[in-house]
């Protein structure tokens, strides 16, 4: 099977296709004639609506970004020799009688973004459609509501991490200020939405903290804040490193690069932080370190090696944690396709250093760092 060319896999990576259909069928005996091509978003994910039209019927399937690929991919080879795609950008005509010489045409676009959605609105904690003061300051929404297309992945994110934040509600206090940090927060979208749903949708008193390396990045968030009066969010400049504070309930990371998230993960643990939300990234510090014999057929391979790496890495977060009397859980953060930033480690504190489960934690921490004779930065610990 051809892998789905240019421009065609991108324009479906990076969410830009507006509607695409396939036509002119290799095969007389094919029995549907055309297949027309959307994308929706269903129950919070961007999917791909398939619509194949036959003589008298027309049969329906949805699919997800990856599978997306593949299907047309395989309908290009075996199916059908045209595509139509029409995007935000360009109309395209792709003429592929010859699958591996398909000649590209390129067209001034001629239809307006439009999303299918299928899914009940209430899904969404932040809702699209009714006007966000922080999301259109950051350009993610305009102002009547409608969410920019090419932020609509940044939209869902947040919605996601919400949700995530809403189900640990329970462990965070409720008899005084809630205090929150967002360590790397970039941005800071994650941050601003966190003030939004807890302060101005559930009305409760919170102080965060937004932390960053970047200062230009920190007065832009600083500004912003204060344009939209949201007087309990700062932010402020600094390595998480080497963040002194006195505490926090609520530790929130998402994207920290590498270690970063390791000393985000080591504050909230000195601080006895009852919930902590961290989405890893860019897990390398270990791959360099990575080495055991019984693996090595398996190691031998990049890619596999990176994806070891990066279970290794969270795998070994959550034993410290666990070690230090947190109840810790794996959850998928977003399940679009595979990718390493997909995982979440929820941990919420239950119990103390001394109690059985943190103990087996311990040992089984070290166990598997001297299996693959790593030393990470959670070990600081
Ligand atoms: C990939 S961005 C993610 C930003 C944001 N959390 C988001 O998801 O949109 C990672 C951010 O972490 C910050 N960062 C990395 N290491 C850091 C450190 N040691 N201390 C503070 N910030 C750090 C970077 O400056 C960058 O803004």
């Amino acid at each position: 099977m051809n892998n789905l060319f240019e421009p065609v896999r991108s324009i479906i990576e990076e969410e830009k296709m507006i509607k695409m259909i396939l036509s002119n069928k290799r095969k007389k005996s094919l029995e549907y004639k055309k297949v027309d091509i959307r994308p929706l978003i269903l129950k919070g994910e961007y999917m791909y609506h398939f619509e194949f039209i036959y003589d008298k019927k027309v049969t329906h399937s949805n699919l997800s970004k990856a599978k997306t690929k593949e299907k047309i991919a395989e309908l290009m080879e075996l199916s059908f020799k045209q595509a139509d795609i029409f995007t935000d950008d360009n109309d395209i005509t792709v003429l592929a009688s010859k699958i591996s010489k398909p000649h590209i045409v390129s067209r001034p676009a001629t239809m307006k973004p439009q999303v299918l959605n299928h899914d009940d609105k209430k899904n969404y904690i932040i809702e699209e459609y009714k006007p966000c003061d922080f999301l259109v300051e950051l350009g993610v929404m305009k102002p009547s509501g409608e969410v920019i297309k090419k932020h609509y992945s940044k939209f869902r994110q947040i919605n996601r991490y919400l949700e995530i934040i809403d189900d640990v509600f329970p462990y965070l206090p409720k008899d005084r200020t809630i205090k929150i940090i967002d360590f790397g927060c970039g941005k800071a979208y994650l941050t601003f939405a966190i003030y939004y749903y807890l302060k101005k949708l559930k009305n409760l008193n919170v102080e965060i903290i937004g932390l960053d390396l970047k200062k230009d990045v920190i007065d832009f968030c600083n500004q912003v804040a204060v344009k939209l009066g949201y007087d309990e969010l700062k932010y402020l400049v600094g390595d998480i490193a080497e963040y002194e504070n006195d505490y926090a309930d609520l530790v929130v990371t998402l994207h920290a690069c590498d270690t970063a998230t390791d000393f985000a993960l080591i504050n909230a643990v000195k601080w006895n932080t009852k919930v902590i939300l961290s989405v890893p990234c860019c897990q390398h510090e270990l791959f360099s370190q990575i080495d055991n014999d019984i693996h090595e057929p398996l190691l031998k391979h990049g890619i596999l090696k990176d994806r070891l790496t990066e279970y290794l890495t969270d795998g070994l977060r959550g034993l410290k944690l666990e070690a230090h009397g947190y109840s810790v859980a794996m959850v998928e953060f977003t399940s679009l396709e595979h990718t390493s930033k997909n995982i979440l480690i929820r941990a919420i504190k239950t119990g103390d250093t001394e109690s059985s489960k943190a103990l087996k934690a311990n040992q089984e921490y070290e166990t598997l760092k001297n299996f693959y004779k790593v030393n990470p930065t959670i070990g600081l610990l």
